[in-house]
């Protein structure tokens, strides 16, 4: 891949880890990358300015007083700003808003992708509140390369080593190539469980957290779409620039789907809808110290309807299966008129619902099959959408 023209900002903060850059600044720079670094007052305590002054051929900023308005020139020069390694510090003052000194003002002025390389020791980096901060992020659109887990130069074995300079150089060349790559695209996602109420306070639903859902409305409106995103209820926030359609009853949810698929050129349904509601009770129904039978009559298919309507659009579907997936899928296919389904089997360990990480396979109508490897639900995302690029360009050729 040829980066030549592309503008890098790298950010180098106070990690360990702020040696391995200099691989990374000459790989890029190899690639035909123009590179500009700026280092936090920390991590020139691990290495110095004029380290990266001599590998980068450029000046090295270090503070917002160094030129006048650097925090947004450099920006204005640049299409992606690169931090790495990312420390905890810097990841908690993105969240939390606070702007005090170089880095952590380009990062609020950064109009441009941010792809943020975290490196540290393995129990700060599984602290829950630096995992909160990093789905923050993740929420604002900023993408979070995961570190890798072996030797930490602490003397610890986990997660938290800097990743390969490979693997850092595969996600920025994945992001700069891929920027606009949806545009002109309007993108209707589904996400989140559905609720059926059983009386005025209780409710039949499922596992659903909506991480798959809400990491492809993120991932598509990246990369250029118009999003709406018809969301049963969860704990995420809604991403930036989504349009964001919060519902609650399948019948709810298949009413604000069928009206938005209208004006849809792509329909993803990841929500995993309930298929059964029971009769609702207007009254809070009372223990009898016995049994309680529900009666469930079964939903519409909201899919199904999609399949129905689709004409041009691609559709793509899920399947969450916990026996013979694969054929399941397939069956899914054919009987909801998809152009592709992603199955999900719940056997597998990370992978489904109310995790942070899945494992998919996705099959095509002409029965091409792609299994994919464990990896974050942003990254199962990023390849769907390469997927459902490929089958609409293979769909312009026919
Ligand atoms: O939300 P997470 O915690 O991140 O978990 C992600 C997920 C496991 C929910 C997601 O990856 C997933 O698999 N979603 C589909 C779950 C599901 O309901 O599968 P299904 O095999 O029952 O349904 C097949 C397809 O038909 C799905 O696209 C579903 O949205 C759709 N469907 C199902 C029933 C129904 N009445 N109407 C529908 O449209």
């Amino acid at each position: 891949m040829n980066l030549t023209g592309k503008r890098i900002l790298l950010g180098i903060t106070g990690s360990i880890a702020a040696y391995k850059t200099i691989d990374l600044i000459r790989r890029l720079i190899d690639l035909g990358a123009e590179i500009t670094v700026a280092m936090t007052r920390s991590a020139q305590t691990f290495i110095t300015p004029l380290t990266f002054e001599t590998v980068s051929r450029k000046k090295v900023f270090t503070d917002l007083t160094q030129e006048p308005l650097s925090h947004i020139t450099l920006l204005e020069n640049s299409d992606l700003f690169l931090i790495a390694p990312a420390t905890a510090n810097i990841i908690g003052k993105m969240a939390s808003g606070i702007a005090d000194d170089l880095m952590s003002t380009l990062l609020m002025a950064s109009p441009v992708p941010v792809l943020m390389v975290p490196a540290m020791n393995n129990w700060m980096y599984e602290n829950p509140i630096l995992q909160r901060n990093k789905e923050i992020l993740e929420e604002k659109g900023i993408e979070v390369l995961e570190p890798e887990s072996g030797d930490l130069a602490c003397g610890h074995k986990g997660i938290g080593r800097f990743p390969e300079t490979e693997k850092i150089i595969k996600k920025v060349i994945e992001i700069l190539k891929k920027k606009e790559d949806l545009s002109g695209e309007t993108v209707l996602i589904t996400a989140g469980p559905t609720r059926e109420p059983i009386d005025p306070v209780r409710f039949v639903s499922n596992r659903s957290s909506g991480k798959m859902g809400y990491s492809l409305a993120r991932v598509a409106w990246r990369r250029g779409a118009e999003v709406t995103l018809i969301s049963g209820p969860t704990t995420l926030k809604p991403p930036v620039g989504v349009n964001y359609i919060p519902v609650e009853r399948t019948e709810e949810m298949m009413k604000k789907v069928i009206s938005s698929f209208e004006n849809a050129t792509i329909g993803i349904m990841a929500a995993a809808v309930a298929d059964w509601s029971p009769e609702i009770s207007p009254h809070k129904i009372k223990k009898n110290g016995g049994t309680l039978t529900l009666r469930m009559k079964e939903n519409p298919d909201i899919l199904k309807k999609m399949g129905d309507r689709k004409g041009k659009r691609i559709l793509v579907g899920f399947a969450a299966e916990t026996d013979n997936a694969v054929e399941n899928g397939k069956k899914k296919l054919i009987e909801k008129n998809l152009d592709m389904v992603v199955v999900n089997d719940l056997r597998d360990e990370g992978a489904g619902f109310d995790v942070d990480t899945n494992k998919v396979t996705m099959i095509d109508r002409k029965g091409r099959v792609s299994e994919l490897p464990l990896m974050s639900k942003i990254e199962v995302a990023d390849r769907i959408i390469d997927k459902v690029i490929e089958l609409k360009r293979s769909q312009n050729l026919s």
